[in-house]
């Protein structure tokens, strides 16, 4: 039985939580592996709308254990609040384990995030300002708070009086902010500790289990894989790595166990915050796109950048991530354009290149070459065979795959679990062999 890594193959936003939550019915767990609350993960189903940030899109599965694995960075208070508003609605979030290895966001991550993009000015990445950064930053200099330290009230002092002062001392000698009280700190803690220890566990063991009995499980990306430390348009990324590679590290998986990665694509482009975007639309086109896919945020709301589909960047994707198959979303949006345009390669400095490069400067400097391609201007949101989709569309989509250089196991054509075209009808049985 298989492990599928479905991740996000562009700039985040592909609609991951969609995909996630259909394939959860089918799945015996869920794990989220990277990222924290800067996710906004949309999942329309029959409890109704949610944009979760913390918790794993496979939580509405009656069958699936859903996983916070230990290569998240969790705000106790946003994932509290998250599941009491889950509870509110009718869903049950027993089903439901932190990784005890998983890093805390505490205040001062947040306090931090804030003053470190108000000094980068006119550089500004654009963070969602939720801790993600120096909470991570934490984590690689060994001055973090992990899930186990906030069950054990003593624990958590010994740990807070080393990296409370670290981190006061920042606060107060760079930003010149008032330092933070350890009492308080440490009282606010030990309640979230209390309230979440009956989630925390050894979850690399509860997922080494799964697979020995040949259970599912699917591992959730966050964000996109442009959005990688390493790979992505650095520094205008986030600071966990959301690939297939970081899927394994996030929830204590073997890659040898991996059999399946999904690579979640729109059927465009959309970016959110800083950076390059080279096939961005700062025009009447772009404005059309962002309403006919009310691509604003689900975590802060900004509106999101809109361009055509970057076939470079996706090619570049399937490099890094081995995907297996694609997930194309949002087709439907593109329903009433005219045209549509692919890009197949950039122009630097009077040269064709057809890599990614590897500096944002570079990338921002590249002007997309384009392919057109005929819109096909009927709606497409009832259709649930591929070869019923329109020539027009079913054109588009055989020059996408060509692109990403893998098949294309789904097609999403709205909102609603029901709205997907299965291109592969046993993605979630058969194991692929990888390319
Ligand atoms: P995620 O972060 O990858 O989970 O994506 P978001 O939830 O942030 O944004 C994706 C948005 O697209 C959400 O509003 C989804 O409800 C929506 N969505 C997902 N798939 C489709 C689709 O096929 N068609 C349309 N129209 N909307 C979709
Ligand atoms: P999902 O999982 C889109 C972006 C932010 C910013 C950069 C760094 O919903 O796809 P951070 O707060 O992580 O330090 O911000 O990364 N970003 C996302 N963009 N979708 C996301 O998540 C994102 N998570 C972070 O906008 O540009
Ligand atoms: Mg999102």
């Amino acid at each position: 039985m298989p492990v599928i890594i479905a991740i996000g193959a562009q700039w985040g936003d592909e609609g991951k939580g969609k995909i996630v939550d259909m394939l959860a019915e089918r799945a015996d767990m869920v794990v989220r592996f990277s990222g924290g609350d800067n996710a906004g993960h949309t999942v329309v189903n029959s409890f109704g709308e949610f944009g979760l940030h913390l918790v794993p899109s496979g939580i509405f599965s009656s069958r699936a254990l859903a996983v916070i694995g230990n290569g998240v960075v969790v705000n106790p208070a946003v994932l509290l609040q998250e599941l009491a508003k889950l509870n509110e609605r009718g869903v049950d979030t027993s089903r439901l384990a932190i990784s005890d290895r998983a890093h805390v966001i505490m205040p001062y991550h947040i306090m931090l995030d804030k003053f470190q993009e108000q000094a980068r000015a006119g550089k500004a990445i654009g963070t969602t300002g939720k801790g993600i950064g120096p909470a991570f930053a934490d984590k690689a200099t060994r001055h973090g708070v992990r899930m186990v330290d906030i069950i054990d009230s003593e624990r958590l002092r010994e740990r807070l009086t080393t990296v409370l002062e670290y981190n006061n001392t920042i606060m107060t000698r760079v930003y010149g902010a008032s330092p933070l009280s350890l009492e308080e700190v440490h009282s606010e803690y030990c309640r979230y500790g209390e309230q979440l220890a009956p989630y925390i566990r050894d979850t690399s063991l509860l997922l080494d289990e799964a697979i020995a009995r040949g259970q599912v499980v699917l591992l959730e990306g966050a964000q996109g894989a442009l959005l990688d430390p390493d790979f992505g348009t650095y520094p205008f990324t986030t600071s966990s790595s959301p690939l297939s590679g970081g899927g394994c590290l996030g929830a204590g998986v073997p890659p040898t166990r991996i059999n399946q990665v999904l690579g979640v694509f729109k059927a465009y482009c959309t970016r959110v915050g800083g950076g390059p975007m080279p096939t961005e639309l700062k025009n009447e086109m772009g404005q059309a796109i962002r309403e006919l896919g009310h691509e604003y945020g689900t975590t802060t709301g900004r509106p999101r950048r809109c361009g055509w589909f970057d076939g470079v960047a996706a090619r570049f994707s399937t490099r890094i991530n081995g995907f297996t198959s694609a997930a194309i979303t949002r087709l439907d949006v593109l329903d009433t354009l005219p045209s549509l345009k692919i890009c197949i390669a950039y122009r630097l400095d009077g040269q064709i290149i057809e890599h990614f490069p590897a500096s944002a400067t570079d990338l921002e400097r590249c002007e997309p070459v384009y392919e057109e391609f005929p819109g096909w201007q009927t709606p497409i949101s009832d259709i649930r065979r591929y070869d019923r989709l329109p020539v027009a569309a079913r054109r588009y989509m055989a020059r996408l795959e060509e692109i990403i250089n893998c098949p294309v196991s789904l097609v999403s054509v709205g909102t609603r679990r029901e709205e997907t075209i299965y291109k592969m009808p046993d993605l979630m049985t058969q194991p692929v062999t990888q390319r």
